[in-house]
C-alpha cells in the first residue's frame, strides 16, 4: 500500500492478536484452530463466520466477506486503510512510520471532527441567544429540561441561511469543508457560497461510543414537511451504522436497549430515568446497528409508535435483531402514540411496568399470525396451526417450544399432543437443513465460484482455479516463487486481474526479500477483492505438494490461454512457453 512499508503492516499484524481483535466484536466459540460466530456483516442464526488463528483470517460463507485484521476493522468500524491501521497501531501501542497518506486521511478525518464538534458548541450556545429562541421555546413545549438539553448536548439552528457557515468560516473552516461535512450546501451562484444544511431546528448532535460528534439531527419545531432532516453520510458518519444517544445507553445499568422511533422520544425517556433508549437515525433499523447494539447487551425492547407504520417497522425490525442472536421483546402502546406522549400521560412507572409485561417476540408474532386466521373455524384452525408451528420449529431452547406450543394448542382448541409431534418434525428438518448447509459451505472443494462482484467475474473459470491454486502454493510455501520466477509467469497471464496483481505484490515483495503474510496482503485489495482473496487462501491445502501443484497450475493457465484465445500470435506463444517447459 502506498506510503506504509510492507514491514511495517507486517509488524503490525504480527502484533495484533486477530482472536482477541475479532473478539471485541463477535462471540467466537473456538474449534480447534478455528474459531466461529454468528457473522458481523449480515444477519444469521447458525454461524458461518469462521476466524483461523494460525492464518489471522476471517471469511463468513454465508455472506462471503473476508479478509485479514486490517480488512476486517475496515469494514466493522466503517474505516478507510490509512485510519483502520492508525487505530490498530494504537490497539498495538505501535507508532504508524510518518507517511504522507495517514497523516492526511487521519487528519481530515481529525478535522471533521472537530469541526463538528465546534458546530454543536455554536449550535448549543444559540439556545441562549435570541437566534435560539424559537428552538427553546419548542423544547419547553415538549418538557425537555435544561439539564437534559445539557445532557445531550442540543441545540438550535437559526432561522437564517448562512448563519452556521458564517461561525465557522471565521474560525478558519473553508466552504468545502463545510459541505464535506454535511453541514452547508452548496448554492446556485458561482461565488462559491452555499447555505446552511440545519435553519430553523432543534439540534440533536449525533455521537459515537468513543464520545466524537459524527453528525446531526435537526427535527422541525412546527409541522414541516420533513420533521427530521439527518446529517448525510460523511467520512466520519454512517447512518446504518450508528445510533441516536448509545453514547448514554451503553452506560445503563439497565441490562438492556430500548429502540424507539423519535430522538424526542428517546430524551423523553432518559429524562424520564429510563437510559437505556436508542432510535435509529432517520432509517430502517440496519444489520449494522444490531450487530453494534450486540456489543452493550443481549436484550432489545421494541418500542415503536403505535401505528401501523411503528407496527411494520417492528415486524422489520424483528427480523434483524432476532437472527442477529439479540433476545428481542416487543413493548406495545396502549393510550398513546409514542413512549414521550405515554410517558407525559401516564408517568415513568407505568412505562415500566409495560416494559415488564412487554412480550417476547414469539408471543408479538404468534398474536401477529392469529389476527390472520379465523380460528372459529376447522379451516382457519388448521391454517393457523400450521404457520404456529413453522414459527415455533425455529425456537432453539425446547422448554420454550414447549410453553408456546400449548398456547398454540389452547387457541386452537386442540390437544398439545397433536401440535407436538407435527413440532417435533418441524423442528428436526429444520435442524438437518440447517447441518446439511454447515456441511455444504464447509467441504466446499475450491473452485472458481463466481464472485457477486460483477466487475470482478471470472472470464475463464478454469484458469482462474488455476489462477488461485498458484497464489495458494506461493501464499503457503515460499519457495514455489522460484518455480513460478523460472516459468516466467507473469501477472498479465492472469484471466482474473486482481489475482495476477496478488501475484505482482508477493513477487515484489519475494524482490525485497520479505514474506508477505496472507492479512497483509488482502489489506491492499479493495472489500470484494479482498474477501475473495480470503476465500482462496484459507481453503485447506496440501503445501506438501505446492512444487508440483505449482507446476501443474501455470501449464493449466497457458493451456486455457491457448483454448480460449482468438489471438493467433498470443496463442502460439502460450503453446510455445508451455513446450519449453514441459522440455525441461
Ligand atoms: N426520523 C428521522 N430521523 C431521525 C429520527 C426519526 O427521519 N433522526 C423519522 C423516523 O424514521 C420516524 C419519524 O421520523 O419515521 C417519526 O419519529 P417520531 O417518533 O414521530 O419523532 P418525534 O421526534 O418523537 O416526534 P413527535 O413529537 O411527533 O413524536
Ligand atoms: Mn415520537
Amino acid at each position: 500500500m502506498p506510503g506504509i512499508p510492507d514491514s511495517f503492516l507486517d509488524d503490525l499484524l504480527a502484533r495484533t492478536d486477530f482472536i482477541d481483535l475479532v473478539s471485541g466484536y463477535v462471540k467466537l466459540t473456538q474449534r480447534g484452530n478455528t474459531a466461529k460466530g454468528l457473522c458481523p456483516f449480515h444477519s444469521e442464526r447458525t454461524p458461518s463466520f469462521s476466524v483461523s488463528a494460525d492464518k489471522q483470517m476471517y471469511y463468513c460463507f454465508g455472506c462471503n466477506k473476508g479478509g485479514g485484521a486490517i480488512n476486517f476493522i475496515m469494514e466493522i468500524e466503517n474505516l478507510p486503510f490509512h485510519d483502520a491501521v492508525a487505530f490498530l497501531a494504537r490497539r498495538a501501542g505501535m507508532t504508524v512510520p510518518d507517511s504522507g497518506e495517514t497523516r492526511e486521511s487521519v487528519s481530515r478525518r481529525n478535522r471533521m471532527l472537530e469541526l463538528n464538534r465546534d458546530a454543536a458548541r455554536f449550535y448549543n450556545d444559540m439556545l441562549s441567544k435570541s437566534g435560539g429562541a424559537a428552538a427553546l421555546n419548542y423544547m419547553r413545549n415538549r418538557r425537555i429540561s435544561p439539564k437534559y438539553a445539557k445532557i445531550f448536548g442540543l441545540g438550535a439552528a437559526p432561522n437564517e441561511w448562512t448563519a452556521l457557515s458564517d461561525a465557522m468560516r471565521a474560525k478558519g473552516y473553508t466552504w468545502n469543508e463545510l459541505y464535506d461535512a454535511g453541514l452547508a450546501k452548496r448554492g446556485k451562484s458561482d461565488k462559491g457560497g452555499g447555505y446552511d444544511t440545519f435553519r430553523d431546528r432543534l439540534m440533536f448532535p449525533v455521537i459515537d461510543v468513543r464520545g466524537s460528534v459524527i453528525g446531526f439531527s435537526g427535527r422541525a419545531l412546527g409541522d414541516d414537511a420533513a420533521k427530521y432532516i439527518n446529517s448525510p453520510d460523511t467520512a466520519v458518519y454512517s447512518k446504518s451504522r450508528n445510533l441516536f444517544a448509545l453514547n448514554l445507553a451503553k452506560k445503563s445499568k439497565a441490562g438492556r436497549l430500548i429502540l424507539v422511533e423519535g430522538n424526542i422520544d428517546v430524551v423523553a425517556l432518559h429524562q424520564a430515568g429510563i437510559d437505556c433508549a436508542v432510535a435509529s437515525l432517520g432509517t430502517a433499523l440496519t444489520v449494522e446497528q444490531a450487530q453494534l447494539m450486540k456489543r452493550f447487551t443481549e436484550n432489545v425492547v421494541l418500542c415503536y409508535d403505535g401505528d401501523e407504520a411503528g407496527q411494520r417497522a417492528s415486524k422489520r425490525a424483528i427480523g434483524i435483531l432476532e437472527p442477529a442472536g439479540l433476545d428481542v421483546r416487543v413493548l406495545r402502546l396502549d393510550g398513546a402514540k409514542d413512549p414521550d406522549e405515554y410517558i407525559v400521560k401516564f408517568g415513568a412507572d407505568a412505562f415500566l411496568n409495560l416494559m415488564d409485561r412487554s412480550e417476547a417476540h414469539i408471543e408479538y408474532r404468534l398474536a401477529d399470525i392469529l389476527k390472520q386466521h379465523d380460528v372459529t373455524t376447522s379451516d382457519g384452525r388448521i391454517a393457523y396451526l400450521k404457520s404456529a408451528v413453522e414459527l415455533l420449529a425455529a425456537v432453539r431452547s425446547p422448554a420454550e417450544r414447549e410453553v408456546y406450543g400449548r398456547n398454540v394448542a389452547e387457541t386452537a382448541n386442540v390437544s398439545y399432543d397433536t401440535i407436538e409431534i407435527e413440532l417435533k418434525r418441524a423442528f428436526a428438518s429444520r435442524r438437518r437443513r440447517e447441518a446439511a448447509k454447515e456441511t455444504r459451505e464447509e467441504q466446499q472443494p475450491l473452485r472458481a465460484m463466481q464472485p457477486t462482484q460483477r466487475s470482478m467475474r471470472y472470464s475463464n473459470e478454469a484458469s482462474a482455479s488455476a489462477e488461485m491454486g498458484v497464489l495458494r502454493c506461493v501464499m503457503s510455501d515460499p519457495e514455489t516463487i522460484k518455480i513460478a520466477r523460472e516459468s516466467g509467469l507473469s501477472e498479465d497471464e492472469f484471466t482474473a486481474p486482481w489475482l495476477g496483481r496478488a501475484f505482482s505484490a508477493v513477487c515484489a515483495a519475494d524482490d525485497t526479500g520479505t514474506r508477505l503474510s496472507v492479512p497483509a496482503l488482502t489489506a491492499r485489495f479493495e472489500p470484494g477483492e479482498a474477501s475473495e482473496l480470503a476465500r482462496v487462501l484459507t481453503a485447506p491445502f496440501d503445501a506438501s505438494e505446492a512444487h508440483r501443484a505449482m507446476r501443474d497450475y501455470i501449464e493449466k493457465i497457458r493451456d486455457e490461454r491457448v483454448r480460449h484465445s482468438g489471438d493467433i500470435a498470443d496463442a502460439l506463444r502460450a503453446a510455445k512457453k508451455n513446450k519449453q517447459r514441459k522440455a525441461q
